[in-house]
């Protein structure tokens, strides 16, 4: 006798912890979107004799496909150097004070041909997808230029179009103003706004526009400039906010009904009830904060107030060299005090809701795309405290399954 699994069906009611949980379930789905969801003892007699069904069984979790809601995905080269030398006691704004950091970055992936960066970047989402991440909000940011943005922009389109995983592409041209550019700040705003933008959203390349708000980075007053132009273009607007201290980006955020406010790890509480008011989404990235030794994002504090938390892996070559969501999702637990239920929403509908798709993915509901996951443990606690490889079983997008271990 095997024991019977259970189905996390992680739909959008009930609080951030309430992930609807169904013991020995069924999963039915047509033409790549699920039909019937429930309890295998109640499904009716007309889907019983339709194929596919999914049952959960076996000491088998079943969850919503993971969506990764906040990556920088192409990139060239590494910055293992800067790891070290933040061991060794330089901060992250130092090391980009002396031409380290994003500028470093910029270099190495302008230097690197678009087959390499597509190749690269192929191999991470292959990578994740065995960690059962189905969905993937990716930036750009390491070009800076008009044909770099561009450049990075397209290559997400065809990274998306060769699938499996579906893509979110982020224009994140307000990553950061590079050295030679630092005493004519105000033209390269206006390059975001008048060109990049613009290009961006004629050539539906991005569906939404990210600022960097940080001392070092943009100013409160240039982000709402750039997220005015974004919204006036069609981009949904996202924010980096105080990450490195508190700099209004968490309230800049409600005023610009963001879909999402990513870091947080110093905003005010003023900040946070002002997010709680417009709807924004918090996005918790704790792999940046591990990595940069960092006082955690204070996720019981937005919880608390009503604000939803969604868990990402902020995947850059900086501040957080991994893609890893599950051990995010750990992290999140561990450091921010979630626990598994609330940290796998903040993976699935909250993260669906961070890039503006929660009536398409997030969640196991009639209706839904079937993407989803069946992971080798019996319970979300179990598979969040227990971290390992190949944890994953299988994973399907679309009711494709387009992952098995070898
Ligand atoms: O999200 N904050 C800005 N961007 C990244 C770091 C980028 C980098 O260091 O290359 C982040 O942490
Ligand atoms: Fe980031």
């Amino acid at each position: 006798m095997r024991r019977i699994g259970m189905l996390a069906t992680c739909a959008a009611e009930g609080g951030q912890g309430d992930i609807h949980p169904i013991v020995n379930a069924a999963l039915v789905w047509r033409d790549g979107r699920i039909v019937w969801v429930g309890p295998d003892a109640a499904l009716p007699a007309a889907y019983a004799r339709e194929e596919p069904i999914y049952l959960a069984s076996s000491d088998t979790l079943v969850i919503p496909g993971l969506i990764d809601c906040h990556t920088h995905l192409a990139f060239g080269g590494w910055r293992a150097n800067e790891f070290v030398e933040r061991i060794q006691g330089r901060t992250y704004r130092e090391i980009a004070a002396a031409g380290g950091g994003i500028a470093s970055t910029v270099e190495q992936t302008r230097a690197t041909s678009s087959e390499a960066l597509a190749d690269r970047c192929a191999r991470f989402l292959a990578e994740m997808l065995s960690l059962g991440v189905t969905t993937v909000e990716c930036k750009t940011g390491y070009g800076l230029t008009l044909a770099e943005e561009l450049r990075l922009l397209r290559l997400y389109r065809d990274l998306a179009a060769d699938g499996p995983q579906r893509i979110v592409p982020t224009l994140l041209g307000a990553h950061t103003v590079l050295p030679d550019m630092r005493d004519r700040r105000e033209t390269y705003v206006d390059l975001v706004i008048t060109d990049m933008i613009p290009a961006a959203a004629r050539e539906h390349l991005a569906t939404c526009c990210d600022v960097f708000v940080e001392r070092g980075a943009f100013t409160v007053d240039e982000a709402r400039r750039i997220l005015r132009a974004a919204r006036d273009a069609g981009l949904a607007a996202k924010l980096h906010a105080d990450q490195l201290s508190d700099g209004g980006g968490a309230a800049l955020a409600a005023e610009m009904h963001a879909i999402s406010a990513d870091h947080l790890e110093h905003a005010s509480d003023a900040g946070i009830a002002a997010m709680a008011r417009a709807g924004v989404v918090a996005v918790s990235l704790p792999l940046a904060t591990l990595y940069l030794g960092q006082p955690p994002m204070p996720a019981r504090r937005f919880i608390a107030a009503g604000v939803p938390v969604a868990v990402a892996t902020d995947f850059n070559p900086g501040s957080a060299p991994s893609y890893h969501l599950p051990l995010a999702l750990t992290l999140a637990c561990t450091m921010q005090r979630m626990t598994p239920a609330e940290a796998l929403k903040g993976a699935t509908i909250y993260a669906a809701r961070a890039v503006g798709l929660e009536r398409d993915i997030g969640s196991l509901e009639p209706g839904k795309r079937a993407d989803f996951v069946s992971i080798d443990a019996p319970s979300v606690d179990q598979w969040l405290y227990n971290v390992r490889p190949n944890a994953c079983e299988l994973t399907f997008i679309a009711g494709e399954e387009v992952y098995a271990p070898a």
